[in-house]
């Protein structure tokens, strides 16, 4: 069994899709072992407690830089002895010592179609407000490797929603969230800890 680290940053409604998903069997060869925030009021926490899932905070605002809240961040992942990490609405940018830690082993669910509305600025309702703003017919999320080029790395997989005429920013997140990131998140995990991606020439292929 795969040991599954999740970090979050907020309402935890993608971590609280892999737990459901654990529970109901089908994330296959894998078991979320620990979840740990970068806030201490993060809500994804109590999701965690009342599935009897160890919880660590490691708050970013306790770190000086962003060095050294990666060399804390990879120390703890190092020592609850992390086989995958996912990140699930976590919200900062961890520096390369984190990448080249956990190689192809860390992945992040985004709510966009990368290479679409992501990078450095765009994250929770701000992508879905720049996807408006542009008026773009459809959205989704995309499940990728992290990397250490922030939202580039090998993509995993993608799901796509119809934006809608009178979409306001939160009710397409809700309508991504819904339809593509609780489903999508899970079964890339489920993929990885089954050992059916690879990743060649940095592309990455899903043995579906
Ligand atoms: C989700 O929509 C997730 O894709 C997004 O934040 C939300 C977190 O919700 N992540 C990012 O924007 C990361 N760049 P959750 O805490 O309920 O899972």
């Amino acid at each position: 069994m795969k040991n599954i680290i999740v970090l979050v940053s907020g309402g935890g409604t993608n971590l609280q899709a892999l737990i459901d998903s654990e529970r109901s069997g089908m994330i296959k060869g894998g078991h979320i072992t620990c979840v740990i925030s970068s806030r201490e009021d993060a809500y994804a926490l109590e999701r965690a407690k009342a599935a009897g899932i160890k919880t660590r905070v490691l708050a970013r605002k306790e770190y000086a830089d962003i060095a050294e809240y990666s060399a804390a961040m990879r120390d703890a992942l190092i020592e609850e002895n992390a086989d995958l990490v996912v990140y699930a609405g976590f919200m900062t940018i961890l520096d390369e010592q984190v990448c080249r830690a956990f190689p192809y082993r860390m992945m992040n669910v985004h709510p966009a179609l990368i290479p679409s509305f992501c990078g450095k600025g765009f994250y929770g309702l701000h992508v879905h407000e720049a996807a408006l703003a542009k008026g773009v017919k459809v959205s989704g999320a995309t499940v990728h490797f992290v990397t250490e080029e922030c939202d580039g790395g090998p993509i995993i997989l993608q799901g796509t929603v119809a934006v809608e005429n009178d979409d306001t920013p939160e009710t397409l997140q809700r309508r991504i969230m819904e339809n593509v990131e609780w489903k999508i998140l899970p079964k890339a995990v489920s993929l990885f800890c089954e050992d059916r991606i690879t990743v060649k020439d940095g592309r990455a292929f899903v043995d579906l």
